[in-house]
């Protein structure tokens, strides 16, 4: 258990991101439910602690286990004086990126910056221009190119994507007393914004825009940015298939060698040798 200020302000800053204080219910997943299981199941702690549920109000959906990978990295980064900012492309309600600027202030740190990189208004589109149908193979996510979804799934679609606008997250951080200019948020598409980004090193990379454009186009602006010694950290390796792919298309592309490590059964991390 922890014991210091330090550890137990994470400690709880964890608990609360995920909401295992008032623990809200979770929401089914759109392509597994009919018309008639509603829009919210009972919390499930083992679900949230493992990142595979689908909170209704909770900050983060990454649960307990990448949350403490972020912390285990960016300690480590801390140790070997890496030098760098933090990001994570694909924020939702931003939790993940709150945590990493808790973390900063936790620590003491003041030369580092939190970017905070999503469209805040969801998904790209299937049919929308610069977007790849091989980002939409996994199961699930196929449906989405055939058209409109059922007006049952929408609903939960709908209410997944609550609270999750530019404002909503905005007023996330400062509810945790987070908000301030080691924050920088960067809006829009990740094709438009990452390569523009004025962000000049990465200590940690976190990838969790799901879909092969969002995890490509994220790469490639960014992980030459990332520093030797640095961590890049990719949450849906595992989930979906499109979203390995353009990591392993990534690295053939730049002849890239990583050794990447399980954090649960959804996300990998690797630190950059060289
Ligand atoms: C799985 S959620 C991220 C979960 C989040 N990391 C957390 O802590 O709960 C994926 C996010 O990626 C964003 N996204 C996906 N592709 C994108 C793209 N190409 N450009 C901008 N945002 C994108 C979506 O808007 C969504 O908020």
């Amino acid at each position: 258990m922890p014991d210091s200020g330090t550890e137990l302000y994470l400690d709880l800053l964890k608990r609360c991101l995920l909401n295992l204080i008032y623990e809200d219910p979770r929401i089914p997943f759109g392509w597994d439910v009919d018309a008639s299981e509603g829009v919210y199941k009972n919390f499930d702690l083992e679900s949230r602690l493992n990142g595979s549920d689908w909170p209704s109000t909770a900050h983060t959906m990454i649960g307990m286990r990448r949350l403490d990978n972020i912390q285990a990295l960016f300690e480590d980064v801390l140790a070997t004086q890496t030098p760098g900012d933090l990001i994570e492309t694909g924020v939702w309600r931003g939790g993940s990126t709150i945590f990493m600027r808790g973390l900063l202030k936790a620590y003491g740190v003041t030369d580092r910056t939190v970017w905070v990189a999503d469209s805040f208004e969801g998904f790209p589109h299937p049919n929308q221009e610069g977007v790849s149908a091989r980002s939409f193979s996994s199961p699930g996510l196929a449906e989405a190119r055939t058209g409109p979804p059922p007006a049952h799934v929408q609903v939960i679609l709908d209410r997944l994507m609550q609270g999750t606008s530019y404002a909503d997250v905005r007023e996330h951080f400062a509810r945790y007393g987070l908000l301030d200019e080691q924050v920088q948020f960067l809006r829009g598409w990740f094709r438009d914004t990452l390569p523009a980004a004025p962000i000049t090193r990465l200590a940690l990379l976190r990838l969790d825009g799901d879909l092969y454009d969002s995890t490509y186009d994220a790469l490639q602006a960014l992980y030459p940015k990332l520093s030797v010694g640095g961590y890049a950290i990719v949450d849906d390796y595992r989930t979906f298939v499109e979203c390995q792919q353009a990591v392993h298309d990534y690295l053939e592309a730049t002849r890239t060698k990583v050794d990447p490590h399980d954090i649960d059964a959804e996300a990998v991390f690797w630190q950059k040798r060289d």
